[in-house]
């Protein structure tokens, strides 16, 4: 195995890790460690993932692994891990069962993997990222929470549908916590650099606003059994992929403020530069009455959140 490779671990072998793991491994941005709690899923779907590797065309290991000690020396740590909400839940009823799973893994990444940068996915997802500071005891700077690439991609692909135009040209971002109060910012969004309003109408873009926040619920009510993977996972390794080559790519990921916004101590969705350091600078952008307003809801959603959090022993 080549030493100069970069390492990216995923936590957690189910759709969202394993589909982490495949987009790495194909996209060559390193070797590729998968844990999880059940040994034989991750070793399993590594060695499925490793042997589809000469015919994708691509140099990744891809190993599977249910001990921490493996993802020593990790570049990037992905915690997947967690249950997925059923039809009929918000992502806020995963809090208990996930808080406890968010802060075992984070204990092994912080025991095995202390210089990474981890990207946390599982839900409720300012929440767990909150969880997951506080357990690894990282800078902020390395534990960055993916939601708001999720929800712009899905924005794009919608604003792409409705206009027939590319979506490699559409360029649209949303802030705020990862829910039904995510603040999608229309004003900011253009197609092939011109605005969106000059495609859309008003009321074209607030349908396409609404199918946003309700997108991650839209794809549970279809799949019945969980929640959506290959939107989520290729999110994530566009994190993963910013950091490990350095690109200083603005995303919208769930940054720990402080301050910005007139907001401290807790996680929300706001625009980031991300590169070799992980998190390298939060973007203030100017918010007119209404996004500001709504920002305020998201995060009073969040706040809710992290005292419900505070009440629970995990
Ligand atoms: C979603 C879940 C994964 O938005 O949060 O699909």
């Amino acid at each position: 195995m080549s030493h100069t490779r970069k390492k990216i671990s995923v936590i957690g072998a189910g759709f969202v890790g394993s589909t982490c793991a495949h987009w790495a491994a194909s996209k060559e941005l390193g070797d590729v460690v998968l844990l999880d709690i059940n040994e034989g899923s991750a070793k399993g779907k590594a060695l499925d993932l490793f042997e589809a590797s000469p015919v994708g065309g691509f140099d990744s290991m891809v190993t599977g692994t249910a001990d921490y000690k493996d993802i020593g020396g990790s570049d990037i740590v992905i915690v997947t891990a967690g249950l997925p909400r059923k039809p009929g839940m918000s992502r806020d009823d995963l809090l208990a069962t996930n808080a406890k799973i968010m802060k075992a893994c984070c204990e092994g990444i912080k025991e095995f993997a202390p210089n990474s940068t981890v990207i946390v996915v599982s839900n409720p997802l300012d929440a767990m990222a909150m969880v997951a500071m506080e357990t690894l005891g990282f800078p902020r700077e390395r534990v960055i929470g993916m939601a708001g690439v999720l929800d712009g991609a899905r924005f794009r692909s919608f604003i792409a549908e409705a206009t027939g135009i590319s979506v490699k040209d559409i360029n649209a971002f949303v802030l705020g916590g990862h829910g039904d109060t995510m603040v999608p910012m229309p004003r900011h969004c253009s197609v092939g650099g011109v605005p969106l309003t000059e495609f859309l109408s008003k009321e074209k873009i607030e349908e396409l606003v609404d199918r946003t926040r309700k997108g991650g619920a839209e794809i549970v009510g279809l799949l019945k059994t969980g929640s959506a993977y290959y939107a989520p996972s290729a999110s994530a390794v566009e994190m993963a992929e910013a950091i490990l080559k350095d690109q200083n790519r603005i995303l919208p990921c769930a940054a720990y403020l402080q301050g910005e916004y007139g907001i401290n101590g807790m996680f929300i969705g706001v625009l980031c530069q991300l590169g070799k350091n992980g998190l390298e600078k939060v973007i203030e952008v100017q918010l007119n009455d209404e996004e500001k307003a709504g920002l305020e809801n998201s995060k009073q959603h969040v706040e809710e959140l992290l005292t419900a959090l505070k009440k629970l022993d995990y």
